[in-house]
């Protein structure tokens, strides 16, 4: 059933690029330059109309509705705001009929995210699912959604799901900014023939799995890790942080690189490895003077680098290389060798992988 992978994560890890395919198959026609996905196109005035879009979800998940933010404003020039279930529920939000919600969801029965779309639903907000789990409650409580074509998630830690729901947000986004015109003909062109790019260049990416390894083994005994990301990829550092905490039980944490010297940089020392994600586009500079703070304070830096990078390449301790595409789709492969790095470390320090201890896959309570 693991399909040969020692764990269910492992070989989830390695499902992606098939599982990307799978998502944007018959929706995305690049060749054409047309996406289709029923639950927009039958809800496009809902979309177009809206004073701003609401993601609501919790976990690995709410760091995809980061994502998402970043691509609707960039792309499509909506408004978004994200927010963790848990919080709106609960807070007396403001929501009228103008608002579109976006609940994103892998299992489909997270109990804070299922609660913030009743009440999104009362206050007469649209609300458009992205979820896994075909016929889950998330999935039949919504007025429209579109699934993540995953294919089951079984490990705990949340990894193809991530990907795919990046996925379908990226497919959104292009679609909404395509009926919108805030994109042109070219650039949306353009997009359509790099994200076919893209299950290639995860499964190229999977295959720097002894470099990630090896990397693991130097930083397993560490007791605390930073990640940093700006724009696209603070999300991704986020979602670092998270993947190493819940399968590994070490201390992670993830910023966006420039809030370092507004409190975190007094914790870098020999012993702190901070994982940076440092692609070419995209605030390249900034993050690589964020880098030189870190190491001028004598932290460990492993650096996630377009392939070719030769600046970073001389600051960082190591190097872990992604191939070059859009800033807005880095995410889909920058996130791989941090899945791939808190897997190895975990399995090093002998932890329960796929079911890490106080979880569980679906958080059916509050
Ligand atoms: O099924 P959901 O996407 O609604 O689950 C949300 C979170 O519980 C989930 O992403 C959790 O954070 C994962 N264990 C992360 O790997």
């Amino acid at each position: 059933e693991k399909g040969g992978y020692d764990h269910f994560m492992l070989k989830e890890i390695h499902e992606q690029p098939k599982a990307i395919i799978d998502t944007y198959r018959g929706r995305m026609l690049a060749d054409e330059g047309i996406i289709r996905m029923a639950g927009i196109d039958d809800n496009l005035p809902k979309f177009l109309n809206a004073d701003r879009i609401i993601i609501v979800a919790c976990g690995t998940s709410w760091h995809a509705g980061l994502v998402g933010e970043y691509l609707f404003e960039d792309m499509a020039r909506i408004p978004v705001e994200v927010e963790y279930a848990s919080e709106f529920r609960y807070r007396n939000p403001i929501i009228t009929e103008k608002d579109v919600v976006i609940a994103i969801s892998q299992s489909g029965e997270t109990a804070d995210t299922l609660a913030a779309i009743k009440l999104a639903k009362s206050k007469g907000a649209f609300v458009f699912g992205v979820c896994n789990v075909v016929g889950s409650s998330i999935a039949r409580e919504t007025h429209a959604g579109a699934y993540t074509h995953a294919g089951p998630e079984i490990g705990v830690a949340s990894t193809k799901a991530f990907t795919t729901q990046i996925t379908v947000l990226s497919l959104i986004a292009l679609k909404l900014a395509k009926e919108k015109g805030t994109l042109s003909k070219a650039a949306f062109q353009t997009y359509l023939q790099t994200m076919q790019l893209i299950p290639a260049q995860v499964e190229k990416l999977l295959e720097i799995d002894e470099h990630v390894k090896n990397i693991a083994s130097i930083y397993k005994d560490a007791k605390n890790c930073l990640y940093l990301g700006r724009g696209f990829n603070f999300p991704v550092a986020l979602e670092g942080a998270l993947k190493l905490k819940e399968i590994s039980y070490i201390h992670a944490e993830g910023y966006p690189a420039a809030e370092m010297k507004h409190g975190p940089i007094a914790l870098i020392d020999e012993n702190m490895p901070v994982f940076v994600i440092a692609t070419n586009k995209g605030h390249y500079e900034k993050v690589v003077s964020n880098i030189q703070e870190i190491k001028s304070r004598s932290g460990k830096i492993v650096a996630v680098v377009t392939e070719g990078d030769t600046t970073v390449k001389e600051i960082a301790d190591h190097v872990i290389e992604i191939p070059d595409t859009e800033e807005a789709f880095t995410p889909l492969l920058t996130t791989i060798p941090l899945q791939l790095l808190s897997y190895h470390i975990a399995v090093m320090l002998g932890k329960n992988v796929d079911q890490p201890r106080n979880l569980a896959k679906s958080v059916t309570v509050e």
